[in-house]
């Protein structure tokens, strides 16, 4: 039996000749034997779905020799091999007339010069150990795109035989890769997401508003005699703006190289090593490494900062800002910034007109390189307390910053240790130094120095001071920062005798990760609910119910709940109501055990749900498609007199599982009832008459503005009110940023550059008149928004690429009008979208140096519909109710 196997075992080795060769671990080359082959590379551009007839780009053929120079005695897969491309062609990838075809008629010679070409043509040696590419030799006076070029036609060469992963260099960096072998067929599959190369891009922080990328990459070999007899590489690359995967940009890049024959050639040379063998044959040739290195894209005629600042600044003055022209502008505006020098940005600063001044502060504070926060720092003087609104503008644009790094914090840290001019603008830089707190830590950075540094002001700042506005300010900042170690800080000034500290603890709490609400935080909002310990403003109490209901409530919280209700306060009580009849029509997390609740209470009591009163809660969807989905939510809180106590807008998106808080819009108003000769609310007799708005854009909390505070400001703002809404946040945003370097196997490069600019104006009001007896609130919000995503391929000899874009210009008007000349007072909300355009563009373009182009546009606009997004059917009533009562 023992002698069946081993003669079995025997038999292979026996009768395969070939032994040798299957255990070589890479090809192998024969000595005195010249194998040519035919070679191309292909790189094509589009949108996703486009077919490689309508792509952009180009097609680079050559013959491609490859002769052994050198094999180690000792060891058959040490080589040192010689590698001639000769007979370059460049050429269309696609079949095209002669007059949209920018390669008809041109010669390698005319499109590469002759230096160029000579360099491409020029041999250069490779040393392959075990089928890895060890040593790639080449002159060093060579361009970086032709010695590219050269390794994407070394990387062919690099195959094991047998199946395995592995982690290798090659021109597209370091990377893992998986191998799979079978009858003389070899496939190489890439793992592009984990190439580690000397260019690293970024993306925006906000996953929501964020870039996505597919790629991948496969090599197919097969093996003839030991050697290789073709191989054949395709790789794509597919970009897509996550909140609308239609705009999106796609690169496929070939190669193909086929044996075509053998015949004689040079002798193998003796030698120690491949490296004292390279320098006997080519004193010239140097070792440079295999991975790609960095083309420095020169810009030939390309426009200075200045010039383009000149060509294109009418579009930063104010009128501009609501048309999509405006945050185009603004987009390539920052792309020359990125490339322009401290001195150049400060020269545009200096010369920019007084009232586009805010929006250039924006460009270059949004485009984030040291030149930019340099050029801002030395601009701006905070000891100046008439530089409000730029410094303001600056902070801003810091807070929404993309990427920001720790060098942001720090100066901003700089900034508020320094003497600061205006009030407004310390508050501000400790805001805004939260919100940047969050992003560093976001990105791993939670134990840089600086954010150390700024996590133990910010955590210290409530308890250090006695002055209410600090408190305030140092509160908010926490709630940007979303550190866990404020959680205990909120649940303390939750229940704080101060209103306005509890509603900012309160949201800040609602902002977090359920995971880190704990037991005791719930008992602590659900005291502050219940008054278990202390009255509390019927706002704070109303706040307090969305953080309960919110946050992952149990059967007992909702029950204590739903039981209260019935006992509060008339108008707390109305909102309530409208409240749970929110979460169970929205279907919010909450309402499964709601419902459960509301059946299991037998004593269940109808009468207490049909209480009178003017307070709503309303949730509905914006928008709905398949990429993303945006809600918005509207509460608001009348105190028993009818004057608006609170009223909060939400709108939040989300697109793949993340979400973001794209906005919040709070109006708080208190202590006006001596004004309308109404008797206050019990409990808030003393409350100082105050009218304030806050808001919250794209995560980041902005410092509140105050309408007015006190009786005798309240008076004296009555008189000259001119109905003007005041401004909370207006200017360009940075949305969207995503810059990517695309390595191609192929030894060409893409570069990818996705943005998205946002036109912003919000502003707000409140009216108020004795003698019509009505109040009116409103909330204006302007925006243009342009997303567009560039990708390019840029040699010496020839540019290609593509863009697609987007834009749309949009306005939300909310719009609260109260009439309180009878109780119940009539109350109508109106939340109405204009028609709106959008447009949606694709250009593809190729040119050469010598200026020949082409270029193919498309575009598409559409109007998308006005509506009035639907509150609930009693506020429908009423509207037609008040606008009887007006006619
Ligand atoms: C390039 O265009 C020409 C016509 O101008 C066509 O004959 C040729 O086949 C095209 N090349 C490729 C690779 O499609
Ligand atoms: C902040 O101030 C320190 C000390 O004055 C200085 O060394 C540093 O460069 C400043 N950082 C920034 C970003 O301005
Ligand atoms: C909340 O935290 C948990 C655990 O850390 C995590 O798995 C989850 O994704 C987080 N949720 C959100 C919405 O970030
Ligand atoms: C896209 O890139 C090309 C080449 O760099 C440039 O000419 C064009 O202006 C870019 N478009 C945008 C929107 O940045």
């Amino acid at each position: 039996m023992f002698a069946v196997f081993a003669l079995l075992l025997c038999i292979p080795s026996l009768f395969s000749p070939s032994t040798t060769v299957a255990d070589a671990a890479g090809p192998r080359l024969m000595n005195n034997r010249l194998y040519r082959f035919s070679y191309n590379t292909e790189v094509l551009l589009d949108r996703a779905k486009g077919s490689k007839e309508g792509s952009a780009g180009f097609r680079i053929s050559s013959n491609v020799d490859v002769n052994l120079v050198w094999r180690d005695p000792s060891s058959k897969d040490d080589q040192l091999i010689q590698i001639a491309i000769s007979k370059v062609r460049i050429e269309n990838v696609s079949v095209r007339s002669a007059k949209k075809n920018i390669f008809h008629d041109a010669t390698t010679q005319s499109l590469l010069g002759e230096k160029m070409l000579a360099a491409l043509e020029r041999p250069f040696m490779v040393h392959l150990k075990n089928g890895k590419v060890s040593g790639f030799y080449c002159y060093k006076t060579e361009s970086a795109t032709i010695k590219n070029l050269k390794r994407g036609v070394a990387s062919l060469f690099q195959v094991q035989t047998s199946s395995g992963k592995v982690i290798e260099n090659d021109v597209s960096g370091r990377c893992t890769v998986k191998y799979t072998a079978a009858q003389g067929r070899v496939t190489r599959t890439k793992a592009l997401e984990t190439c580690k190369s000397a260019e690293i891009g970024f993306n925006t922080y906000i996953q929501v508003l964020g870039v996505s990328g597919e790629s991948n990459s496969v090599t197919v070999f097969t093996l003839e005699d030991g050697f290789i007899k073709s191989a054949v590489a395709e790789e794509t690359h597919v970009l897509a703006v996550s909140a609308r995967r239609l705009t999106a940009a796609k690169v496929v890049s070939s190669q193909a190289l086929t044996l075509v024959n053998t015949e004689a050639g040079p002798f193998e040379a003796a030698g120690k090593s491949a490296a004292s063998v390279v320098k006997s044959l080519d004193e010239k040739l140097f070792a440079v490494g295999v991975t790609a290195e960095k083309v420095k894209s020169q810009c030939k005629g390309c426009q200075s900062l200045f010039e383009h600042w000149k060509a294109v600044q009418k579009q930063f003055e104010p009128d501009s800002l609501s048309k999509a022209i405006a945050p185009r502008s603004f987009l390539a505006l920052i792309q020359s910034i990125r490339k322009a020098s401290k001195t150049e940005i400060l020269q545009v600063l200096k010369s920019a007109s007084k009232t586009a001044l805010p929006q250039l502060v924006d460009a270059v504070t949004s485009s984030q390189t040291p030149a930019s926060l340099g050029a801002m720092l030395q601009f701006l003087n905070f000891a100046d307390p008439k530089g409000v609104v730029l410094q303001e503008r600056f902070l801003y644009a810091c807070g929404f910053a993309s990427h920001p790094n720790e060098r942001i914090l720090q100066a901003l840290l700089n900034i508020s240790k320094g003497k600061i001019g205006s009030n407004d603008i310390k508050e501000s830089t400790v805001i805004i130094m939260g919100a940047l707190v969050n992003k560093l830590c976001q990105k791993g950075g939670c134990e840089l120095p600086t954010v150390v540094e700024v996590k133990k002001m910010i955590l210290e700042g409530p308890d250090s001071t006695q002055v209410e506005s600090d408190v305030q300010m140092y509160l908010l900042a926490l709630k940007n920062s979303l550190l866990p170690e404020a959680i205990p800080l909120f649940a303390k000034y939750a229940e704080s005798s101060v209103g306005s500290y509890c509603t900012i603890s309160l949201t800040a709490l609602q902002r977090y990760n359920l995971t880190l609400i704990t037991d005791e935080v719930k008992r602590t909002v659900n005291r502050v609910y219940h008054q278990n310990r202390r009255v509390y403003e019927k706002n704070v109490r109303a706040a307090a119910a969305d953080v309960v209901l919110s946050s992952n409530p149990s059967y007992m919280e909702v029950k204590n709940v739903l039981l209260s209700i019935g006992n509060l306060p008339k108008e707390l009580n109305k909102y309530m109501v409208s409240k749970v009849k929110d979460i169970l029509h929205f279907d919010m997390p909450a309402s499964k055990i709601l419902r459960q609740a509301m059946k299991d209470m037998l004593s269940h009591n109808y009468e207490r749900f049909a209480k009178v009163g003017s307070s709503s809660a309303y949730s509905g969807f914006m928008t709905r498609t398949t990429d993303a989905t945006t809600t918005y939510s509207l509460d608001i809180l009348y105190s028993g007199s009818g004057v608006l106590r609170r009223s909060n807008m939400n709108i939040y998106g989300t697109s793949n599982g993340a979400l973001l808080h794209g906005l919040q819009v709070a109006i708080e108003a208190q202590g006006m009832e001596s004004l309308i000769g109404a008797k206050p609310d019990e409990g808030e007799e003393d409350l100082e008459s105050f009218a304030g708005m806050s808001a919250l854009l794209f995560d980041v909390q902005l410092r509140p503005v105050t309408f007015f505070k006190g009786y005798s400001d309240l008076m004296s703002k009555m008189f000259s009110m001119s109905g003007e809404p005041m401004s909370v946040v207006k200017g360009l945003i940075l949305l969207t940023d995503h810059s990517q370097t695309i390595q191609l196997q192929s030894g060409l490069k893409a570069s990818a550059e996705f943005q998205g600019g946002l036109a912003i104006d919000i502003s707000g009001g409140m009216e108020v008149s004795l003698w019509y007896r009505e109040s009116k609130t409103s909330v204006n919000n302007r925006a243009a928004m342009v997303v567009t995503g560039n990708v390019t391929v840029d040699v010496d000899f020839v540019r290609t690429g593509m863009e697609v874009s987007f834009e749309m210009e949009a306005s939300l008007d909310f719009i609260t009008t109260v009439q309180f000349s009878e109780y119940p007072f009539l109350v109508c909300m109106q939340m109405d979208k204009v028609t709106f355009p959008f447009r949606e563009y694709l250009t593809k373009y190729e040119s050469l140096p010598s200026g020949k182009n082409y270029v193919s546009r498309k575009g598409h606009k559409e109007r998308v519909p006005g509506s009035e997004f639907p509150l609930h059917q009693e506020n429908s009533d009423m509207c037609k109710r008040v606008f009887e009562s007006d006619a």
